[in-house]
């Protein structure tokens, strides 16, 4: 991957600049070296709704899809990005617009503070890509990687498993 140097205007480190497409849309963003991927876009692309948890790979607060992979976004240097497709949270519904995995979540108190709820939402869409009917220890094994503090995780479960029937439901129906 070759990612551009631009000079620094401080002169203390180099700018990189980083060119990606975030939620649908083409973005350029300038970056130093050691900035993580999840400092980004958060600072510089404003995309609030991926968190900062653990910054250890620990907790899952900060996934995003990268090419269509959910990663933690606080693993990764941002230059080792250039050039990929990135959706967050933020593209997965809107509050008047929820997803059929946001509005599982909704219905069966899937969350409480909502810290962690990009990595369950991203968890439980990849799961529900591979396994459309998920039995509760797939979905046990595929949250596996983020911590929730506040729902004991057997709502996060029930959502999951209502979330997949809402999908094939709108499969059925011929409806994304
Ligand atoms: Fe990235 Fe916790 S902040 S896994």
């Amino acid at each position: 991957m070759s990612v551009a140097e631009t000079p620094d205007p401080t002169g203390t480190a180099p700018a990189r600049r980083l060119t990606l497409t975030v939620n649908g849309r083409p973005r350029e963003v300038s970056c130093e070296d050691r900035q993580l991927l999840v400092e980004v876009i958060r600072e510089q692309l404003n995309l609030k709704g991926t968190h900062v948890g653990c910054l250890n790979g620990d907790c899952g607060a900060c996934t995003v899809e990268l090419d269509g992979r959910i990663v933690k976004s606080c693993l990764l240097l941002a230059a080792s990005a250039e050039g990929a497709e990135i959706t967050t949270v933020d593209a997965m519904g809107s509050p008047g617009d929820l997803s059929p995995i946001q509005e599982a979540f909704w219905d069966n108190d899937g969350f409480q503070c909502g810290f962690c709820l990009p990595g369950h939402l991203f968890a439980a869409r990849e799961l529900i890509r591979s396994h459309p009917d998920p039995s509760d220890d797939e979905i046990r094994q595929a949250i596996a990687g983020n911590l929730c503090r506040c729902t004991g995780y057997q709502r996060i479960v029930a959502s999951i498993r209502d979330a997949a029937a809402r999908v094939r439901g709108c499969a059925a129906a011929g409806e994304s």
